[in-house]
């Protein structure tokens, strides 16, 4: 990594952690730490916490962490020169380029204009004589002049070579056009890959075109072509028409299956529909959504595949702490449809009428029963008991319960013990989670990440407390005598020790918020260890760690499970003396 190390130092001193997540969490004091709720993962009770004189962040629940430059590589998915980038804006501070970086970043700003630029074109072709066929497809499908506009809504020639030779007349090369994915390759010529397809372009959240789905103008398949990803775009963290709806002023977002609803659906002043790429919804896509809305109605098709694909969006869009909605559309129609058909008016009525998820689930459950017969009229009690005892409100509860109670033709006290045993199943099976990871210390010791493993635990911890109290007061380096990071059993914790301690003897930042070279998995473990370890620094207790680590490493002994058993109990017996 080429930026310099005093570079990042002054860039990390001028721009507080506190400050860098105070833009997009709120935090509130608490001790030496501030805490707030977790952008990253969804959450009612605030675990995620900042430690000022750290420069760090880390989310005892989600478990990521790092200091501001991973901050905002994780919230707006920068890579690492570009948040380094938009710290340095935010500072105003100048950025010494070098000039991989710049190349790099200069291949990105090409690739971004040259969709800009494709998009133009196939916007052009539209009005052209080429495009006048698929001009009267959108007139067809009723979309209006201006909608199209503010979409950039166009269309690919039915010729093998007409952005090719448009593009490259504007100075793009072969293989910028393949980077950007506009081009098929054979022998060693480049063909467009758009043909005679109406074109949507994909934007993102900053504005930039980074793809393009294209829709045949008749029956024919595939009926949509689209973008792969490349370097600026990912499918898994983009959304059609969020560049637009994220505006809404309307307080809420609906997601919908298709890019002619999301078009539709603005066109008829429904201004807050946004559609995933031709794909189920990611993750990344729900954290997104969360950034601009809190409530979300999920409007798929009625068919057995739009059941499914809602059935899965519900949980992923709560985790992200979204409300959500469903709205169903009778008839197996879909937004475009029912909206070309009776308007917006009726539209809103339909949204208005849209169930909130808990009564969703209820008939779908319900759906899956015939009531009567006896014993399936049980089995949909259970059922149903199960998802209400999962509700944390009593009053939801009791009007649910009382729903089930009369479709059921039960009375609501039998109901109710028929929640409240469904409570207590779940109860048992969280206590014996619980309880697997309490019986487990070893394995409990083990980070969080899938990828860093700890293979002498008893070696493991100790470079825990080494880094951690060196984190905490750098001058312990002094007291590290020959340690060295080939000492280390954890890779990881020996390169980082062999940055602070680098640092150190040159006379720079020493903290976790200024390391180079980290994956963001790396980071999290690291502000885990940070956080975690606060045990008070000592002289004593820091070459007490040396000593471990050394001889551990001496003695090269991978420890066998006896010798994890009898630090087990030695653990144990420092919690008990403790208490
Ligand atoms: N899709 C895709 N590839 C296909 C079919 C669909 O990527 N072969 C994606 C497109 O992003 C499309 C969405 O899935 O917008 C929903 O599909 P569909 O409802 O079939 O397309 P619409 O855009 O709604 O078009 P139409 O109204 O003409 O059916
Ligand atoms: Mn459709």
């Amino acid at each position: 990594m080429a930026f310099p190390p005093s570079f990042i130092d002054e860039l990390v001193a001028r721009n507080p952690i506190e400050d860098v997540v105070g833009q997009y969490v709120t935090l509130k004091r608490s001790g030496s730490n501030m805490f707030g709720l977790c952008p990253f993962h969804g959450e009612k009770t605030a675990s995620f916490s900042v430690a000022p004189d750290k420069g760090i962040y880390y989310c005892f629940g989600c478990h990521k962490g790092g200091g501001a430059i991973n901050f905002m590589m994780e919230l707006e998915g920068l890579s690492y020169p570009d948040a380094v980038r938009a710290l340095a804006k935010r500072a105003g501070m100048e950025v010494p380029e070098d000039e991989q970086y710049q190349s790099r970043y200069r291949q990105q700003e090409r690739l971004w204009a040259l969709m800009k630029e494709a998009g133009r074109f196939f916007h052009a072709a539209l009005y052209s004589p080429e495009g006048k066929e698929c001009l009267e497809y959108t007139q067809k499908r009723g979309l209006s002049k201006s909608i199209i506009t503010r979409f950039g809504i166009g269309f690919a020639p039915n010729s093998w070579n007409s952005l090719v030779t448009a593009m490259k007349a504007k100075g793009y090369t072969d293989q910028e056009l393949i980077a950007a994915d506009l081009v098929g390759e054979k022998n060693g010529r480049i063909y467009d890959r758009f043909r005679n397809r109406l074109m949507f372009p994909i934007i993102d959240v900053r504005g930039n075109v980074v793809g393009f789905g294209g829709r045949v103008l008749d029956d024919s398949k595939p009926k949509y072509l689209n973008s792969n990803e490349t370097v600026i775009f990912n499918k898994r963290k983009n959304l059609f028409g969020l560049n637009l709806a994220k505006k809404t002023k309307l307080g809420y977002l609906i997601l919908v299956e298709g890019n002619i609803d999301v078009v539709t659906m603005h066109q008829y002043g429904f201004d807050n529909a946004v559609a995933s790429l031709g794909t189920s919804l990611t993750e990344e896509q729900a954290t997104l959504i969360s950034r601009y809305a809190e409530q979300v109605i999920l409007l798929y098709d009625g068919d057995s595949a739009g059941q499914k694909a809602t059935r899965r969006a519900i949980p992923m869009l709560e985790k992200a702490g979204i409300h959500v909605k469903v709205l169903q559309i009778p008839d197996g129609m879909d937004p475009d449809d029912y909206l070309q058909k009776f308007g917006a008016d009726r539209f809103k009525m339909l949204l208005d009428g849209s169930t909130n998820r808990v009564e969703y689930q209820l008939s779908a459950i319900r759906g899956n029963y015939d009531l009567n017969i006896d014993d399936q009229r049980v089995k949909f009690m259970q059922e149903a008991a199960d998802l209400i005892s999962s509700l944390g409100s009593a009053a939801q509860r009791e009007v649910y319960g009382n729903r089930v109670a009369e479709a059921a033709k039960v009375s609501f006290e039998t109901m109710k013990l028929e929640i409240a045993k469904a409570y207590k199943r779940r109860q048992n099976k969280q206590r014996k989670q619980q309880e697997a990871i309490d019986l487990a210390p070893v394995k409990a010791l083990q980070p969080k990440s899938r990828t860093i493993r700890y293979d002498n635990v008893k070696s493991a911890m100790a470079e825990e407390g080494i880094l951690a109290q060196i984190l905490r007061e750098p001058a312990m380096l002094d007291q590290a005598g020959s340690l060295k990071a080939e000492d280390f059993s954890v890779e990881l914790l020996g390169r980082v020790y062999a940055q602070l301690l680098d640092r150190y003897k040159q006379g720079l930042e020493v903290s976790l918020s200024v390391l180079a070279d980290m994956t963001a998995e790396e980071m999290n473990h690291l502000s885990a260890i940070s956080q975690r370890q606060t045990g008070p620094v000592s002289e004593a207790s820091f070459r007490d760690c040396v000593r471990t680590v050394q001889t551990q490493h001496e003695s090269k002994s991978v420890t066998s499970d006896e010798d994890l058993l009898a630090f087990r109990n030695k653990l144990k017996e420092r919690k008990g003396t403790q208490q």
